[in-house]
């Protein structure tokens, strides 16, 4: 029976936790800091993730077997270095790679060269700082609009411009490295050729030795219908993702998976966690935009509850290097989920507002993102993402009417929801 402690707040953390609470394996879960929705099935601590002395002393006191860490920043911080260097803490798994894996995600300018090193396809690049400056607008000239300008360090999701003119694209790349738009982040910038064609979220696991491929999902970041609007953490998601039929994610596996499985030991970086490979379906041939050290966040709350095996079996074989004998059973089953949000969100929006009828759900999972109880118990918005609405079925279409059911019985003032989740995939079907 074990102790776990899970790191993180929002729906992702609350999908891990629900996951997690059905073990059998399981005594007892922490999560730091949680929310309203995990205390359900465990005890939300009060250690800031990045604090990585206070959660080493609760781990050391209270017996705990393993940490799942959910968000990028306290691994790109070095949390499992942090263990990996304490005498005690050690031999304790933590569940997300080191400093340098994480990499893949801290900088843009590390996974173009890695991917470039291993062969795995990707978008043409080049990176530019302020001492290249005029380099970078000869680059941008080359190349046809629109035109891709990224910060390279993390920019919490923002750090991404797409111009359609090169006055536009100079502009901005001067503003990224001159003017620091996005801090120290754009101190260096990578500019990408542009990838047409729709996206999609792969998932692997890997122990640094074997890999299991998770289903694959599709997310929703704009804040407004038709893919319009700004960007958001992610509006909604699906999963199975219907043009990833298995042709497609047989390429992906041989030209992209294992190349990077393969790529990390060769570059002696141990990975212990969880890769996202951000894809473009180019004609149905594959390419990484970007490689998270995390999983999704909404696509979590699909991926999760689609997986039937035990997730604390699954994490301590990622821990102790035995992936390569647990069996995934996947639930066949579409499942969806619908983010309700603050008005005003991505921008400037209010939280404390009642959340009310969330003992009416019949139809859906309910995953909470930024929630917080008061002290009656009265659970209120605390973010911009508020609640994931996940639901099953054996259509995309009957999951995604449960889900936007459920989204009109949860209400809090300012209620926001994307009524045309999977509008891009209607009509489609999965070719298995
Ligand atoms: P990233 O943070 O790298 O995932 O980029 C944010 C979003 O920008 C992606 O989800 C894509 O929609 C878009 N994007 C990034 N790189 C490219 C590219 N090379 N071509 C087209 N779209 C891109
Ligand atoms: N849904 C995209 C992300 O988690 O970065």
């Amino acid at each position: 029976m074990k102790n776990i402690l899970l790191i993180g707040s929002g729906g992702r953390e609350s999908t891990f936790a629900w996951k997690l609470s059905q073990s059998e394996e399981l005594n007892q879960l922490y999560i730091t800091p949680g929310n309203a929705g995990t205390g359900a099935y465990g005890v939300n601590l009060n250690l800031a993730v990045d604090d990585f002395e206070g959660i080493g002393s609760f781990v050391l006191e209270n017996g705990i077997h393993m940490v799942i860490v959910g968000p990028e920043a306290p691994l790109v911080a070095g949390i499992s270095d942090y263990f990996e260097a304490h005498p005690r803490l050690k031999y304790i798994p933590v569940i997300g790679p080191a400093k340098q894996g994480a990499m893949l995600e801290g900088s843009k300018d590390f996974s173009k060269q890695f991917m470039i090193k291993h062969n795995i396809p990707t978008a043409a690049y080049g990176t530019f700082t302020s001492a290249s400056l005029a380099e970078g607008i000869e680059f941008l000239k080359r190349l046809k609009p629109p035109y891709v300008l990224k910060a390279d360090g993390l920019a919490a999701g923002k750090g991404v411009l797409i111009c359609d003119e090169l006055v536009q694209a100079r502009l901005e790349l001067s503003s990224m490295l001159i003017e620091e738009k996005f801090g120290e982040a754009s101190s260096k910038v990578v500019i990408e050729e542009f990838l047409n064609g729709i996206e999609l979220s792969v998932f692997v696991i890997t122990d640094g030795d074997n890999y299991k491929i998770l289903p694959a999902a599709k997310d929703y970041k704009r804040i407004g219908e038709g893919d319009t609007g700004l960007n958001t953490g992610g509006m909604g998601a699906i999963s199975p993702v219907v043009f990833a039929d298995d042709e497609f994610m047989q390429k992906v596996e041989e030209r992209i998976v294992k190349p990077t499985i393969n790529g990390l030991k060769q570059d002696k970086i141990p990975y212990r966690g969880f890769i996202f490979i951000g894809l473009m379906n180019v004609g149905g041939e594959p390419f990484v935009i970007e490689y998270n050290c995390r999983m999704g966040d909404p696509e979590t709350e699909v991926v999760l509850p689609r997986i039937k095996s035990d997730l604390v079996e699954v994490m301590e074989a990622v821990g102790n290097g035995s992936l390569d004998e647990v069996d995934l059973e996947i639930d066949p089953r579409f499942a969806t989920t619908v983010m309700l949000v603050s008005d005003g969100y991505p921008g400037k929006y209010e939280k404390g507002k009642a959340i009310k009828n969330l003992d009416k759900v019949t139809e859906s999972l309910v995953f909470h993102a930024g929630t917080k109880k008061d002290e009656s118990g009265q659970v209120l918005t605390n973010g911009g993402r508020v609640i994931a609405l996940t639901s099953f079925g054996d259509t995309m279409q009957e999951a995604l009417g449960k889900s936007f059911r459920t989204a009109e019985v949860v209400d809090f003032d300012g209620k926001y929801y994307r009524k045309d989740i999977g509008f891009d995939l209607q009509g489609k079907v999965l070719q298995k």
